[in-house]
């Protein structure tokens, strides 16, 4: 039996439906709202706001619950590797065997990027902050595969531009951490894996033959599960908006690249560590950040601390918070940081303040003690994350283009002057 909102404006009630989703959660659909009544709603920020249905993935911020197309983010990090979740987000299905090796095999054989990209680099500053070059870069991919702006959704041609994309931007990435050391790239050698290569560009040096530490490149293949997607956030959305003009996958992605970059998105990753070092460098005082950020004042955040939808717990800081112990233990470090951030946490998760606004440490808050650990320099866990968030950013574009939704282009309400005419400038 359908359900319906009633809505009663200037005294004609009208009837809105109401749509459940597969989770149970609810939303009236207000399509037909303009044309009903004349009116339009008003979300700045989209909090309350659905900007679509999709099938991709789940949360439920009050539960503190994350899954990707049904399997919950807690076995997929401990199960299964980033390249099938790359494939079940993408997909909708986790791939038989078959279907992982060509979805794979389609990938590592497409690790090179054209050569004239390498000269792209040399025009950038050599201190060029990488998601700056990464947002160039992917939007760039659509000028050396022109056949990317074709609209149609001719299945081969799409899961061509994916299997690009996805095994073209480790390389690029890699390049961008090269290129900001002036240091000569590393071409991809696909006798590694997707995770194997991606630390070999990164990190061999010539002459050296370079072995990934098994631990190093679990700990990557885990951070990517827990970062490849997250339904509706700013950069998904970016990505959906930009989409939906019909550009290429590689502009849109571009897009959401750009969009991840600020701080308060997946730029949090280095401002969190770079906020954990002022704190070691200031003599280790957690309360007295802790009281900065309390006062509105101070322009100072807790980075890594607090999301639009998690009133509770975020799933990922709690599985890469043991993830930290684990490989920093492993590979023999000793991160001062580390302690700092448990003792921030610790100290805000027992302060009325992070409490009543239920601020807890989000995916951004422990992540970048890893990268550290693993050698990955801070200026470069945004572009981590972009890589993880990959798949997940081509699974909501697929869905938005398969399902043929119009062009996003939202209303306002106007709060500017009313009609006045022009005056000649002499005369004001
Ligand atoms: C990601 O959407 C996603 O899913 C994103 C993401 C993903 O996987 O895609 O999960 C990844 O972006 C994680 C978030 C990373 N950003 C940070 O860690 C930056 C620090 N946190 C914030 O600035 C903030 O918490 C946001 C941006 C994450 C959420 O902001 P909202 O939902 O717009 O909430 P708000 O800024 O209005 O804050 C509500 C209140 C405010 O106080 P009041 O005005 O009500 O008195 O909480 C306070 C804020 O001042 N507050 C904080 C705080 N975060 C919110 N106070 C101190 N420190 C913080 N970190």
């Amino acid at each position: 039996m359908s359900k319906f909102a009633e809505l009663t404006l200037d005294g004609k009630t009208y009837q809105l439906p109401v749509i459940v989703g597969t989770e149970g959660e609810h939303a009236i659909d207000i399509t037909k709202l303009r044309d009903m009544t004349g009116y339009i709603t008003l979300d700045t920020g989209y909090k309350n706001t659905g900007s679509t249905t999709s099938a991709v993935t789940f949360l439920d911020g009050e539960q503190g619950i994350l899954h990707y197309r049904g399997y919950p983010i807690e076995q997929l990090a401990e199960k299964s590797t980033f390249l099938e979740v790359a494939y079940l987000l993408i997909h909708g299905e986790l791939p038989t065997k078959e279907q992982f090796e060509v979805f794979e095999r389609g990938i590592r054989r497409r690790t090179l990027v054209n050569e004239d990209m390498r000269k792209i680099f040399d025009g950038f500053p050599v201190n060029a902050h990488p998601m700056g070059v990464m947002a160039a870069l992917a939007s760039a991919l659509a000028t050396f595969y022109p056949g990317a702006i074709d609209p149609n959704l001719d299945p081969d041609a799409i899961n061509l531009r994916i299997a690009r994309l996805i095994a073209k931007m480790p390389t690029l990435a890699a390049w961008a951490y090269k290129n900001s050391n002036g240091h000569p790239v590393n071409y991809p050698q696909n006798k590694f894996n997707y995770i194997e290569n991606f630390l070999y560009m990164m990190f061999s040096l010539p002459v050296e033959e370079y072995t990934p530490d098994p631990v190093v490149v679990d700990a990557l293949d885990k951070l990517l599960i827990l970062h490849a997607d997250h339904e509706q956030n700013c950069s998904a959305s970016t990505v959906r908006l930009v989409g939906s003009s019909q550009v290429s996958l590689y502009s849109a992605v571009s897009g959401g690249i750009s969009s991840l970059w600020g701080p308060l998105h997946g730029g949090a990753n280095q401002e969190v560590l770079e906020m954990l070092e002022a704190i070691h460098q200031d003599g280790g005082n957690v309360d007295k950040f802790i009281e900065k950020a309390k006062d509105k004042n101070s322009g100072f955040r807790l980075m890594g601390f607090g999301h639009r939808v998690y009133k509770n717990f975020d799933p990922r800081a709690k599985i890469i918070k043991v993830a930290c112990d684990n490989v920093l233990n492993k590979l023999g470090v000793n991160d001062p940081l580390l302690e700092i951030a448990k003792k921030l946490e610790e100290r805000a998760l027992n302060d009325p303040y992070f409490v009543e606004k239920k601020l807890y440490p989000n995916v951004d808050f422990y992540s970048g003690i890893i990268y550290k650990a693993i050698g990955i320099p801070t200026n470069m866990f945004t572009v981590m994350f972009a890589l993880g968030r990959l798949p997940g950013w081509i699974a909501q574009w697929l869905e938005m283009r398969t399902d043929k939704q119009p062009i996003g282009r939202p209303r306002q309400i106007y709060t500017g002057h009313t009609k006045r005419d022009y005056v000649p400038m002499e005369q004001r």
